[in-house]
């Protein structure tokens, strides 16, 4: 790889995973903080654009919610700002520079996922919990289909409920159809094997009591390097789903981390949804099944879900305390 990319958002826990996978590739990352200049704004950003001269932009920047999405709630104006119009200033200076770039979205503007129904039409369920469905999915998981990239959000302002972070993820998107030279690149609850607050299998662990759903989720590392891979096969520009193929309930990962880090403690699921809402969180979470036919057609590989759990965890580097 002889490329030169900018990479915002650099100081983040995606943009971390980017700039190691870049480097490993043999890329010249340059990462561009806020504090150095700030690219939220359209002037100093396109001033950066002229003066480094990439050969390509990754967007890692947004607006998460510390420490968990729940605060997006309360800073709607942060949150706004960093997922709709930062793309958007992004869209606009990247099109000025004729630059391609790429943007970290997420998956989690959907909820639920397709089943096929005995007569083998497909119909779309929000909840894949609700027990006739939950059944499906442990004893005929080849029923469940996972949402495309031409499935219209079902967990976004337009289609409410949503929470506000899934819905300015879905207006972000909105904002860069037909962008020029723009790759979508969803994301979907990362993991790895390094233990970190940040990391889905570190969160399980620590959670008083674990909400049990169905997921695809994304190993952060293959999900880095699938992105910049797509670039390298000349895959058309456009929106991926990017996460690891197949999908998992919160009991089975609880599952494997039992029988491979033999943790102390004992797990305990809410009882329901309606417990898990009423005490634990304040904003509905999306949970989903995505479809990445798409991304597999490009050529670029990616490791069943399965597979990249359980290489995580038995590659387990434990927080030095
Ligand atoms: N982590 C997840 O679970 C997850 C899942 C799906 C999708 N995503 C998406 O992946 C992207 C990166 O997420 P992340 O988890 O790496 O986030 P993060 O750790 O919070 O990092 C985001 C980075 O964005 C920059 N930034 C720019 N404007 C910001 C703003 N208004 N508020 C806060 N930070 C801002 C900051 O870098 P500087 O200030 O140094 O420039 C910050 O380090 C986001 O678009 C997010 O929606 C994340």
């Amino acid at each position: 790889m002889n490329s030169r990319i900018l990479l915002l958002g650099a100081t983040g826990y995606v943009g971390q995973a980017f700039q190691r996978v870049i480097s490993q590739k043999g890329g010249t990352v340059v990462a561009l903080s806020r504090s150095q200049a700030d690219y939220t704004r359209f002037a100093p950003l396109l001033r950066v654009l002229r003066e480094v001269k990439p050969d390509f932009l990754v967007n890692c920047a947004g607006y998460t919610g510390k420490p968990n999405v729940d605060a997006c709630e309360t800073h709607q104006a942060d949150t706004i700002l960093g997922n709709v119009n930062l793309p958007q200033t992004i869209a606009q200076a990247c099109e000025v520079a004729d630059l391609p770039w790429g943007q970290v979205s997420s998956g989690c503007i959907y909820a639920g996922g397709k089943v096929v129904q005995p007569d083998g039409s497909v119909a779309v369920e929000k909840d894949l919990t609700r027990p006739d469905l939950r059944r499906i999915v442990d004893s005929e998981p080849g029923r469940i289909r996972g949402f495309t990239e031409t499935d219209t959000p079902n967990f976004s302002f337009r289609a409410p409920p949503c929470s506000f972070y899934s819905g300015t993820k879905a207006l972000g998107e909105e904002v860069l159809h037909g962008a020029p030279g723009c790759y979508v690149w969803r994301l979907r609850i990362p993991f790895d094997e390094v233990d970190g607050m940040r990391n889905y299998l570190t969160k399980l662990q620590r959670y008083d009591r674990v909400y049990d759903n169905v997921n695809s989720v994304s190993h952060l590392t293959d999900f880095a390097r699938a992105c910049v891979e797509l670039r390298e096969v000349g895959a058309p520009f456009g929106t991926y789903n990017v996460t690891n193929p197949g999908f998992v309930t919160s009991r089975q990962v609880i599952q494997r981390i039992v029988e491979t880090l033999k943790p102390q403690r004992q797990f305990t699921f809410w009882e329901s949804d309606e417990e898990f809402y009423r005490v634990a969180a304040k904003t509905p979470r999306s949970n989903c099944v995505m479809d990445v036919s798409k991304l597999l057609s490009t050529g670029v590989k990616i490791r069943p879900v399965e597979e990249a759990l359980k290489d995580a965890l038995s590659r387990w580097i434990p927080e030095k305390k």
